[in-house]
């Protein structure tokens, strides 16, 4: 709403204040809405009890938090596409469509609520990102790869925050309706393949990198979703290997790749945990310095999935760690921007979160210890046993 409040005042014709103004009071809107919601579920549940600290300090919300603010601090052309175009209208679909009906699916109204509520009104948010490209486009030709290095950098960066979501798609529902792979097969093979076709008469094409985002479909929820199994008792949620029922899901979701790389790993991990060594990792991860999600990803797009993807830069004599082609394109582009990301990580090893050890750093983050952790036996888990009205036995084992 900060974003396009200052738009509201910068552009100089009517027509884009006004429209800019409106989306800027319905960003308040949707903060609104979905600010309810977290006060509903903090009566509920653990680790939502402070979420402005932990947005502005917490290693994963960084994820979106940079991706925001790298908009917002861009020139408002760049700013309006990164938004309105490249996160609205070529991925918000993925978030609002399979993800708010995965919700409504397992009767979570409450994000329904906000989540539908911010769908119905999804195709204003859209239509005003696809006329602002293509008024930019028609106002000189040199403004066509202008709009196309936006569009490139934007939709990289905002489909590495859906990863995220990808993770909660696949793996935290209860019962997922759809696969993170089905919705990205129709969100935006499909559907963003029919939008450029039509944008291909103003010289737009296919964002860069949209095949490498298309061949980890397949892999992206599993290895996010390790990540955040290994590293949640340093997080505000709970994980937990996906039960029997939940990974034969997965082998007929992923039939390429869960059995073959994923299974293997989860019945590792549950056979550590059987001997009472339930897996966490001791250390720090080492961060995109772009798109700051911890290095999980492999090199899917040369046909080595099991081998780690990162790509280094140099810059006035110190180096910099990207994870893929992709964000080390961006920080190539942008060296002076990049070089300042705010990384969690780093801010941790500099002293800047509280001290040396993760206890601090929780405290630092303003994590309760019940917060974090293995999901089977946490006070999460014993309360929405509770409400199912199902046993708890789990509670003497724990
Ligand atoms: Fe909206
Ligand atoms: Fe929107
Ligand atoms: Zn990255």
């Amino acid at each position: 709403h900060r974003g396009y409040a200052n738009l509201a005042r910068q552009f100089s014709g009517e027509g884009a204040q006004i429209a800019c103004q409106m989306q800027s009071i319905d960003e308040l809107r949707h903060s609104q809405t979905q600010i309810h919601t977290l006060s509903h579920y903090n009566k509920h549940f653990t680790g939502l009890h402070d979420p402005f600290h932990m947005h502005d300090n917490v290693w994963y919300l960084s994820v979106p938090k940079s991706y925001f603010d790298d908009a917002r601090s861009a020139g408002p052309f760049e700013f309006i596409t990164s938004i309105s175009f490249a996160f609205e209208y070529i991925l918000t679909n993925l978030l609002f469509v399979p993800f708010m009906s995965g919700a409504a699916h397992n009767g979570d109204m409450a994000t329904v609520t906000f989540g539908f509520s911010a769908q119905s009104d999804e195709s204003r948010h859209m239509t005003l990102g696809l006329e602002i490209i293509k008024f930019i486009v028609e106002q000189h030709e040199d403004n066509l790869e202008i709009v196309q290095g936006w569009i490139d950098k934007h939709f990289w960066r905002a489909y590495r925050v859906l990863g995220l979501v990808s993770a909660m798609q696949d793996y935290m529902l209860p019962d997922s309706p759809m696969s993170w792979k089905e919705a990205w097969d129709i969100y935006f093979v499909d559907n963003c393949g029919a939008l450029f076709k039509d944008l291909g008469r103003y010289g737009l094409r296919m964002p860069k990198f949209h095949e490498q985002a298309t061949a980890e479909a397949e892999h992206l929820s599993h290895q996010i979703y390790f990540t955040l199994y290994q590293f949640s008792h340093a997080a505000a949620f709970q994980t937990e290997i996906p039960s029997k029922e939940k990974m034969d899901w997965l082998s007929e979701k992923y039939p390429n790749t869960f059995d073959k790389y994923y299974r293997p790993r989860w019945e590792m991990y549950a056979e550590m945990e059987k001997q009472g060594k339930r897996y966490f990792n001791a250390g720090l991860p080492q961060l995109c310095q772009v798109c700051q999600v911890p290095m999980c990803f492999t090199e899917i797009s040369k046909g080595k999935p099991l081998d780690l993807s990162y790509r280094l830069s140099e810059f006035k004599g110190d180096k910099f760690h990207t994870c893929t082609d992709a964000c080390k394109a961006i920080f190539d582009h942008e060296p002076e921007k990049y070089s300042h990301a705010w990384l969690p990580v780093h801010q941790i090893f500099q002293g800047n979160c509280g001290g040396a050890e993760i206890s601090d750093v929780l405290k630092n983050y303003h994590f309760n210890p019940e917060d974090s952790g293995e999901y089977k036996g946490s006070a999460d888990d014993i309360a929405w046993r509770a409400t199912k009205g199902e046993s708890n036995d789990i509670e003497e084992s724990a």
